[in-house]
Order: C-alpha cells, then sequence, then structure tokens
C-alpha cells in the first residue's frame, strides 16, 4: 500500500444482506492487496466440513438469524492470527452486534494494529430481495454472478476460473431474507454509529452501479490508507 502510514489497512463493509460487501471486497482484495474475510464463508465452510461449530450454526443460518458471538468471534480470530492477514483484511460480515466490534477492538488492540475505515454500504432494503434471489456463486473460485446484474460470459462458465461448477446459497429465499434484514437493522445497523463515533466511519452509495460503487470504493479507501 502506498503512504506514510505502514501499519496493516484493516477495513470493515458493513451492509444488509445484498448490499454488495462480497462482490466489493473482493474487488477490494485485487487493487489492494488485501484479504477478505467473510464470517458468511469461514462458518460455510465450517458448515461443509461438519465441524462442532458449523453443526451449531447450520440451523441458525438456515434461519437467517445470528450465530452466537462466542462461535464468530472465535472462528473470526482464528482466521485473523493467519499469516496472509498480516498486510491487512477487508473484514466482510464481521463485526455484526456490538459484542463482536467490542471483541475487535480488543483483538486489533493485542496485534498492535487498528481499523483504518468502516464503510457502510447504503442501500434501499427493497431492492435487496432482488439481489440476493439472482445470486450465484462459481464453487471452485468464489466468484460472484447475478441472474440480472452480473452474467457470465458464457452462460455457465466462470469468467475467472472456467468452472462450470455454480451453487446456490441455502439461505437465499425470500423468507430467509426477511429474516436477514431485520437482524441486520436490529442488531448490525447501530453499528453505523459505533464507527461514526471513532472517526472511522465512510458511507458509499450502494445502490449505484457495481463498477461505480467499486470507483467510490477506491476513493475512499484509498483516502483511509493514505
Ligand atoms: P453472510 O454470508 O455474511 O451474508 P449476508 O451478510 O447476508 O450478505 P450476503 O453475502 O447475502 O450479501 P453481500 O452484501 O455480500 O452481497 P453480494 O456481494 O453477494 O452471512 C450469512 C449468514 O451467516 C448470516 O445470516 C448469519 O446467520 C451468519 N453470519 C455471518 N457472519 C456472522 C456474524 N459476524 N455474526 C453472526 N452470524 C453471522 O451481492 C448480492 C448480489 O447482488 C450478487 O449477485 C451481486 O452480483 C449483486 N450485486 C452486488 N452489488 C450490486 C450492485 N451495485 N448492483 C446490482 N447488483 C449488485
Amino acid at each position: 500500500m502506498d503512504g506514510t502510514d505502514q501499519s496493516p489497512a484493516n477495513l470493515i463493509l458493513l451492509g444488509p444482506p445484498g448490499a454488495g460487501k462480497g462482490t466489493q471486497a473482493r474487488r477490494l482484495e485485487d487493487t489492494f492487496g488485501l484479504v477478505q474475510l467473510s464470517t458468511g464463508d469461514l462458518l460455510r465452510a465450517a458448515v461443509a466440513a461438519g465441524t462442532e461449530a458449523g453443526k451449531q450454526a447450520k440451523a441458525v443460518m438456515e434461519a437467517g438469524e445470528l450465530v452466537s458471538d462466542e462461535i464468530v468471534i472465535a472462528i473470526l480470530r482464528d482466521r485473523l492470527s493467519e499469516d496472509d492477514c498480516a498486510s491487512g483484511v477487508i473484514l466482510d460480515g464481521f463485526p455484526r452486534t456490538t459484542v463482536q466490534a467490542e471483541a475487535l477492538d480488543a483483538l486489533m488492540f493485542d496485534m498492535d494494529q487498528s481499523i483504518r475505515a468502516a464503510i457502510s454500504l447504503e442501500v434501499e432494503d427493497a431492492a435487496m430481495v432482488e439481489r440476493i434471489s439472482g445470486r450465484f456463486t462459481c464453487g471452485k473460485c468464489g466468484e460472484g454472478y447475478h441472474d440480472m446484474f452480473k452474467t457470465p460470459a458464457v452462460e455457465g462458465v466462470c469468467d475467472k476460473c472456467g468452472s462450470t461448477d455454480m451453487k446456490r446459497r441455502a439461505d437465499d429465499n425470500a423468507e430467509t431474507v426477511a429474516s436477514r434484514l431485520s437482524a441486520y437493522h436490529a442488531q448490525t445497523a447501530p453499528l453505523i454509529d459505533y464507527y461514526d463515533g471513532k472517526g472511522v466511519l465512510a458511507r458509499v452509495d450502494a445502490m449505484a452501479d457495481i463498477d461505480v460503487v467499486a470507483r467510490d470504493l477506491n476513493t475512499v479507501v484509498r483516502q483511509a490508507t493514505a
């Protein structure tokens, strides 16, 4: 990263389901050489692997509710301690509660690091059901697509890695999305004020086209990491 502050450039992407956190985190990884840490992806991997944490998380995720702070903080702490995170991470889907935000502050303090920016992706709830129900992902490399907003150049074939193994998530249905949106407003939206109070909050209009959102995010991240 350019700039005078050489400490790791840790960023948070805040936003409801469908806001574009995963889509934009993958672009920021490529542009800024940071590592995306998605607690949703880590939990889905734990479910698929059948770990104890995964067994406890499965039904909660399928209901669109939040997994316990204890489980998520433990998973995040383990992942954050891996070597590839040393030059900075983009937290996608964490923190989601005040308890998680305070645990993250403590982890950052222990590692002598900080959060450079918490970026709120601002969207309208009404558009999120359409975004989520049209979503699919490459099962091999994780590249995200959408039936209307981002289709692969060749139908059914990943632009990035050429795989034809496309997947849809079990929790991407209208009822679960409603629960996920209400969990966001009740438990996660208050973190916007939490990070505003710390002077690291930025807001980006995420109703715009994916490329426009990416451009605006790049501007925010450049300023935050300069
Ligand atoms: P998680 O995996 O984090 O899901 P989420 O927060 O619900 O977010 P999504 O992945 O659905 O949306 P996104 O913002 O990444 O949007 P995307 O870029 O894919 O969490 C799942 C579950 O795990 C939770 O419900 C909970 O149970 C549990 N969990 C996870 N973390 C937890 C935590 N910290 N604590 C407790 N529990 C936790 O975009 C969506 C679609 O829209 C894509 O198809 C994309 O192509 C398209 N799109 C993106 N941007 C645009 C745009 N600007 N215009 C048009 N289309 C767009």
